[in-house]
């Protein structure tokens, strides 16, 4: 059985203030029926992880950098971190790909150092508006995640998680339909399950995109989605803790 997880991913948003009262209003609500984390800016790791210390919910980090340490301005590593309380490290969303050009290799690297710190990474996964429209979905989608899983032993990539975020989705307020979502997120678990048994079986697989309070039920109903990597409706409270109450509705 896979607990569904929901994430929170608030990009580049958000004043110590606003991020204060995000916190204590998502923690007002208690337990939730799924894991929960948030990605607030690296700077407010500090204000967030003294504020959600004693709340179930955990934290992640929008982004990491492979490498250890050394002279990369401006780049945070996995264990600084990991240090500063992230349990959870994104690898590999579209706006890492799209604008600061990152290679599968490099999220492939992004992965391992998540997990070389004890950090869960997700690995995010997804086509363009053009490749969908051209049928390379399935092409694009196994490639980005082959890249990564080849380089990983099963025990290893099975400590991640993978979240299915097609790029046209993002941001724009047109989500996937629960069948088309659900649709690749089968082509991911059959890859995963090719891969090896135990992956298919105990992988999550989430959904991002345009999720929101009406439409998560929806998808999560479907049986390959396990939860939701969440953008714009994560910076509101009420609808991020419906979209996480709607995973325990099935
Ligand atoms: P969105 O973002 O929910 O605003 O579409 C999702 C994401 O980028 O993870």
């Amino acid at each position: 059985m896979r607990k569904p997880i929901v994430a929170g991913n608030w990009k580049m948003n958000g004043s110590r203030e606003s991020v204060s009262e995000l916190v204590s209003e998502i923690i007002s609500v208690g337990t939730l029926p799924c894991d929960v984390f948030i990605c607030p800016p690296s700077v407010f790791f500090d204000l967030v992880g003294s504020q959600i210390a004693d709340s179930p919910m955990d934290m992640g980090a929008q982004n990491i950098d492979w490498r250890e340490s050394g002279a990369y301005t401006g780049e945070i590593s996995a264990a600084m971190v990991k240090q500063s309380g992230c349990r959870y490290a994104l690898v590999g969303h579209s706006e890492r790909r799209t604008l600061f050009h990152e290679t599968d290799v490099e999220v492939a690297k992004k992965f391992k150092a998540a997990l070389d710190v004890g950090m869960t990474p997700v690995l995010c996964l997804g086509e363009t508006l053009q490749q969908r429209q051209s049928g390379d979905t399935e092409e694009v989608v196994s490639s980005q995640l082959k890249t990564v899983m080849q380089t990983l032993s099963v025990a290893e990539f099975g400590q991640g998680i993978v979240a299915y975020e097609p790029i046209w989705a993002i941001g724009t307020g047109e989500t996937a339909t629960p069948a088309l979502a659900s649709e690749v997120h089968g082509v991911i678990r059959g890859l995963l399950q090719d891969q090896a048994p135990v992956l298919g079986d105990e992988m999550r697989i989430l959904y991002g995109g345009s999720v929101n309070a009406s439409n998560a039920a929806g998808l999560f109903a479907e049986a390959d989605i396990d939860g939701a990597l969440v953008g714009g409706a994560s910076l509101i409270s009420e609808d991020f803790v419906a979209i996480c109450r709607a995973t325990g509705t099935n």
